[in-house]
Order: structure tokens, then sequence, then C-alpha cells
């Protein structure tokens, strides 16, 4: 908490120069998510998932959320990408309804469980976005070859996603989700099933492709170092009901390496996270 005050009460801050200019440009409210609701019905006792979400997301943001199992990532991840109704509130993307946002073709998706169409080939599968964008077909195969290659898949272009791994299959699912360049990217624990050296070499490459093109990544994630190492702002949730039980900003310089992990301002970041989770596990 001290960091984000910190910020906010620096005095010399500079308020009429270019930079800050280019500054509130790229803070432009991307997401904006007013006391929102959702509740799924059940027979016995309805779920409260997401209890009165409060959070804006600006253009060009990494946001990760944080929480355990059961907190409402995954629905308020699909309450944005327009996937799931909210009961009561309000959102809206790039002001207008998710559903709006989403005809305007704003997301791409990675989801918990790849999700991936069996009989095509995972050349197919990646291409599929941009055909439906409308692409020509040897741009589009360019373009999905590259993003595979991008994933460490080159090479598997002709195979069926049965006959890859998990890992692999959710790196042929982030390779789709990139190809067709969306404004923002929603992750749902896009690198959950991945081995330690994979998930540090997508983690960065996701790093410098955030930093080179500055889109707007709302990330799940259970790893505290995962959310650390790539986030602009960390949002910690907790269950029963699902709720923001607080927003870390970070304070690592946007460019970043492996080895800042092993940084003093990183610990501190991670230690503030694993308190909030700790909060918001007792109360
Ligand atoms: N379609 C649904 N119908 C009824 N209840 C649901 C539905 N989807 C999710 N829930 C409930 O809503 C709550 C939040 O679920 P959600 O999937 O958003 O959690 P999560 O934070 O993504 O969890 P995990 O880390 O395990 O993926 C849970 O209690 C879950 O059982
Ligand atoms: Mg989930």
């Amino acid at each position: 908490m001290s960091h984000s005050l910190q910020l906010f009460s620096t005095p010399e801050a500079p308020v009429s120069t270019p930079s800050a200019e280019v500054t509130a440009l790229a803070a432009r409210p991307t997401i904006i998510a007013r006391q929102a609701n959702v509740i799924y019905p059940a027979a016995d006792k309805p779920v409260h998932a997401l209890h009165d979400i409060d959070l804006t997301i600006r253009q060009g943001e990494f946001v990760s959320l944080i929480g355990p199992s059961g907190c409402g990532k995954t629905t308020l991840l699909r309450v944005i990408a327009d996937l799931e109704p909210i009961t009561s509130g309000q959102v809206l993307v790039n002001d207008v309804t998710p559903s709006e946002a989403r005809q305007a073709g704003a997301y791409g998706y990675v989801f918990q469980a790849p999700a991936l169409f069996p009989w095509r080939t995972v050349l197919a599968n990646v291409m599929l976005p941009l055909q439906i964008q409308g692409r020509l077909p040897a741009e589009a195969e360019e373009t999905a070859r590259e993003q595979l290659a991008r994933v460490g898949l080159s090479g598997f272009e002709g195979k069926y996603p049965w006959q890859l791994s998990g890992g692999m299959q959710q790196r042929v699912s982030i390779a789709r989700a990139l190809g067709f360049k969306p404004k923002i990217l929603m992750m749902d624990e896009p690198f959950g099933a991945l081995d330690e050296i994979t998930r540090d070499h997508l983690n960065q490459q996701l790093q410098e492709l955030w930093r080179a093109e500055q889109r707007t990544v709302v990330f799940v994630t259970h790893s505290i170092a995962e959310a650390v190492y790539l986030s602009t702002r960390i949002v910690v949730m907790s269950p029963r009901p699902g709720r923001i039980v607080r927003v870390i900003e970070s304070t690592l310089p946007t460019e970043r390496t492996l080895a800042l992990r092993d940084s003093p301002e990183f610990m501190q970041l991670a230690h503030e996270v694993r308190e909030a989770l700790a909060e918001g596990h007792h109360e």
C-alpha cells in the first residue's frame, strides 16, 4: 500500500511535459466495472460469485487477478468478455457494453482449459480467428506459423490437438489468441499446465510482447511470482462471496528481466501479495 501512496504524493511529479500527456492518453479507462455482482442460481443455495466489484483497468495496463480457487477470477474474466451476464451493476469495455465490444473483436481469450477443435490441425486451429476476420489464406497461414514459432511449436503445425501434451495444447491456444492482435487479451491461468522452464520462457515472451505492443492484459494466475513479474497492478481476490480485497500497484520498472525476481523490490511486492491473500483467507 505504501508504494501507491508514494506514487501519488511525489511533490516534484511533472504535470505538463509531453511524457505526462502521453501517460494521460495511455491511462484512458478500457474496462470499468461498477458494483458488479454475479449470482449463479442453484437449487439449494445461489452462489454469490462476484460481490460489488469496482475496478477500472486503463488502456495498456497488465492486470493480474490472484486469489484462492472459487473466488471468482474466471467469472470476472467471463463477465468482461461477454461470456457471462452480470446480475446487477455495470460493466463497460471501451465505453460500450461487453457484448458490443465482443462484436467489435476487442478480445482475445485464452481459456483455463485449452479449447481447441479436435478435427482441425494445430495450424488450422490458430488460423481460425484470422480466417473469421477475413484475412487471405496465405496471410493467415504466415501469421499462424509465426505465432506457433513464438510459443516454441514450430514443427507441430500438422498435428492434431489430441496428439499434443496438455501444456503444448495450451501454447497453441496462446498462439491463437495472440495471432489476431486483439486490443484486450484475457488469459485464464494460461501457464498453469507448463513446466517451470517453459513457463519462465513464456512469461518473458509475454512481458516483451506487452511492452512492445502495449495491449491491455487481464491475466489470472495462482502464482505470486508470475503476478509480480508480469503485472502493473495486482488484484487480490477472496471467496464467499467473491470480492476484491486489495489492489497492489507495481513499483517495478516497465522493462523486466527474470533476474529482477531476486531483487528486494520484487520480494517486497511478493510479500505484500502474500499478506493480502492471507488476509482474505482469514476474513
Ligand atoms: N456456471 C456456473 N454455475 C454455477 N456456479 C458457478 C458457475 N461457474 C462458477 N460457479 C461458482 O462460482 C464461484 C466462482 O467460480 P470461478 O470459476 O469464477 O472461480 P475461480 O476463482 O476461477 O476458481 P479457480 O481458481 O478454481 O479457477 C465458485 O464457487 C463456482 O463454484
Ligand atoms: Mg478459474
